[in-house]
């Protein structure tokens, strides 16, 4: 009995003026495939665990997209959030949720922003991890193989091989580190990148979770069995007071149990710009055009995605992100486009 937590309250930033606050990437179709990445989320596992078992958590503002996006989920499966505390609370919410519906169950733990090109290689890896967790009480994280020294990932340092092939110990977790650091780190070759994919049995992730983050669980019974409404109202009531914290942070890095398994099934995160260029297929001249209608002359490795209807026409531009949200066109050189995007999307926050 295997359950999913999808992650979809974030708010995408990065990937502004396309992803807005009220309308995030994960709310988007972003390549024009018929289907929004949590759409696209939903389906990938839906083959794998039964529709019924599948959570999603977000914050309040989007539960009408959710809701919207996902008619099939059934009403009780998504975790809605008051307030952004970033993605520990939400899944030590849905954690306990899981040990009330099927203590016995497995969990994975999914974000909503990743491009999976091989759903054959995919679904077998995440058979592989469940079948681990489910006779190994510690955490697995899925890891891929680095291709650049992106400093926006998590890092993972391999230890000791398991019995298990393609599973190893996890000498060290260090999310995000400096683009210095995550060059070392690639070329050491000992470290593979965290997919925000994770999994463990019901049961120990709720251990870990009151060792680790045990904000969610306070006042809980040991088993965390306490009634659904019950829950809903404690932690309604404090999630106000909760630390602003990733579960990478909180408890991937904090664990000294957990696993990693090397995976290859064409990963790709949609995170930023630059991340979006990395992985899309470029045309003749290195430009990546998401989904949009464009004229282009001597242009060289350009990202440029354009709202529908609208056409662009450039010439003569190398290196840039052409993003135009409708309301706002973003123009940047694509080098360190991460920290322009987020200094500009909070400037005109504040003063629009
Ligand atoms: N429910 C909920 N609530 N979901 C959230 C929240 C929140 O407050 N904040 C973020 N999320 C969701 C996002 O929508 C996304 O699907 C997922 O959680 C991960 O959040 P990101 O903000 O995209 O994280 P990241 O990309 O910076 O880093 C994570 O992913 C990398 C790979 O893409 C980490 O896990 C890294 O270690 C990893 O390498
Ligand atoms: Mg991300």
């Amino acid at each position: 009995d295997n359950y999913c937590v999808i992650l979809a309250g974030g708010k995408g930033r990065r990937l502004w003026p396309c992803s807005r606050d009220n309308k995030p990437k994960q709310f988007l179709d972003f390549f024009g495939l018929g289907r929004t990445q949590l759409q696209a989320t939903y389906d990938r596992f839906a083959k794998i665990v039964p529709g019924a078992n599948i959570l999603v958590c977000t914050n309040r503002d989007y539960e009408p997209m959710v809701r919207e996006q996902l008619p099939d989920l059934p009403a009780s499966n998504v975790i809605v959030e008051p307030i952004n505390r970033n993605t520990a609370p939400c899944v030590g919410w849905a954690v306990a949720e899981v040990c009330r519906r099927s203590p016995e169950a497995s969990i994975i733990v999914t974000p909503s922003d990743q491009l999976v090109l091989n759903e054959g290689a995919f679904a077998a890896d995440v058979e592989r991890g469940l079948n681990f967790v489910a006779s190994h009480d510690t955490m697995l994280s899925m890891g891929v193989r680095p291709s650049r020294p992106e400093p926006g990932y998590g890092y993972i340092q391999l230890g000791e091989q398991c019995e298990t092939e393609g599973v190893f110990t996890v000498r060290s977790f260090t999310e995000k580190p400096e683009r210095e650091f995550a060059k070392v780190f690639m070329e050491s070759g000992e470290f593979y990148w965290n997919t925000g994919l994770f999994l463990s049995s019901a049961r120990n992730f709720y251990r870990e979770f009151t060792r680790l983050f045990s904000d969610v669980h306070r006042g809980e019974p040991a088993d965390g069995l306490r009634p659904a409404e019950e829950t809903l109202a404690f932690v309604t009531e404090h999630y106000q007071s909760y630390p602003n914290l990733s579960i990478d942070c909180a408890v991937l890095e904090r664990s000294t149990d957990i696993c990693v398994m090397k995976c290859d099934f064409g990963w790709a995160d949609l995170g930023t710009w630059h991340s979006i260029y990395e992985c899309m297929r470029k045309d003749a001249d290195d430009n990546v055009v998401i989904d949009s209608d464009v004229m282009m002359e001597d242009c060289r490795g350009n990202v440029v995605k354009m709202p529908k209807g609208k056409l662009a026409v450039i010439n003569g531009l190398d290196g840039y992100i052409v993003a135009d949200g409708g309301d706002v066109l973003l123009i940047c050189k694509k080098g360190d486009s991460s920290a322009l995007v987020r200094k500009y999307v909070n400037k005109v926050q504040m003063e629009h």
